[in-house]
């Protein structure tokens, strides 16, 4: 009873459409490992609104994921993983939920499309089962109107022919189409937050598109707020109001999307900008990488992490580590010799 009056609470219909959703205070995931203590997330902090989309980028091992799972809550504190820091999710403390809470947060609030859909999809499940026992258990459907409501649901992620797919079993469906079936799994409840994280990675080109075009409408119609994590900047351009750029667990930079890309700060921003392709170019130029290798995180360099590999590195960038400095109104950057200085 009380979950189901707490969830009818939460409906979108009746849900605010704007203030902070989320926010997120100097987080830190620390993953004990044979190793020794990796700090995936280390330090990070920053608000949501509803409705609003923040891309978060960074190279493969920068904690993009461990983050996403730690705002909902997937990772806590225990013998494997130690949290510091809080996430405040629409007021609520998500590190404070016990198991049964967090599931019906999960059910009703916070949807998250994971990096591999395979892993989030049964393979001797039907398409139709992993739809029909979410909304059969958070909103209490039943076998009949779930069934309709699963078709509903792939129609409205574009999956054609949804009375037929319904009944297939993952192998059987592209990976397209799998991806298409894991975000409207992650749409069941019309969630109030999407975390998708490399929602369009393995897939080509015009499909990657097409979904991240179904992922903009779908938000204008649910009002959602989006987490768009993703390792390459030219898939949150253009799709998010604001883009966080993590390097080693830590924010490098920060600022509304335009600003972003036009006036990039952070040495490690702007070399992230320079390797995304771009149309005009002729095919044969080749792509500037990022020379180097990411930190180990279990010891990361004394200063700023990405000194190793920074062209504009000075003395002291090798032993101090630098902190988010406000600069222009929302525009912060940690880095002691910010480039484009004077620019904008
Ligand atoms: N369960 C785990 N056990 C041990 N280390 C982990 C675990 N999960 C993540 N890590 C480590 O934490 C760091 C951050 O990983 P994470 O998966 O968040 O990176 P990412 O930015 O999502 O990368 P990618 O772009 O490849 O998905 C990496 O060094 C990774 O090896
Ligand atoms: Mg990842």
């Amino acid at each position: 009873m009380t979950s189901n009056a707490t969830r009818e609470s939460t409906r979108p219909a009746e849900r605010p459409r704007s203030g902070t959703l989320l926010a997120v205070e100097d987080l830190r995931t620390v993953i004990h490992t044979a190793r020794g203590d990796l700090k995936a997330v280390d330090g990070v902090s920053f608000t949501l609104d509803r409705g609003e989309t923040i891309g978060i980028v960074g190279e493969s091992g920068s904690g993009k994921s461990v983050l996403g799972r730690t705002i909902m809550g997937l990772h806590t504190t225990g013998p494997t993983t130690t949290i510091s820091g809080r996430v405040m999710f629409d007021g609520r403390d998500v590190q404070s939920l016990g198991p049964k809470d967090l599931r019906s947060l999960w059910g009703s609030q916070i949807g998250m499309v994971f990096q591999d859909p395979m892993t989030a999809l049964n393979p001797v499940k039907k398409i139709g089962v992993h739809l029909t026992e979410t909304l059969r258990k958070h909103q209490g459907l039943g076998r009949t109107p779930a069934r309709e409501r699963a078709v509903e649901l792939l129609d409205l992620v574009g999956i054609p022919d949804p009375r037929r797919r319904i009944d297939q079993f993952p192998h059987e469906m592209s990976g397209g189409m799998r991806q298409r079936v894991v975000i409207a799994m992650a749409l069941a409840n019309e969630p109030a937050l999407l975390i998708a994280d490399e929602p369009t990675t393995a897939l080509d080109v015009t499909v990657q598109r097409q979904i991240l075009d179904l992922l903009g409408n779908l938000q204008a119609e649910m009002g959602m707020a989006i987490i768009l994590i993703s390792h390459n900047l030219g898939v949150v351009a253009g799709r998010a109001d604001r883009v966080a750029v993590m390097y080693a667990g830590r924010v490098a930079e920060t600022a509304d999307a335009k600003t972003l890309f036009a006036d990039p700060r952070h040495p490690y921003s702007e070399a992230l900008l320079r390797a995304i392709p771009r149309l005009h170019e002729p095919p044969h130029v080749r792509l500037a990488a990022i020379d180097g290798a990411p930190p180990n995180m279990v010891q990361p360099p004394v200063g700023c992490r990405f000194a190793p590999r920074c062209a504009y590195a000075q003395e002291d960038c090798r032993t101090v580590l630098p902190e988010l400095e406000p600069a222009a109104t929302g525009h912060l950057f940690a880095c002691h010799h910010p480039v484009n200085r004077g620019e904008n």
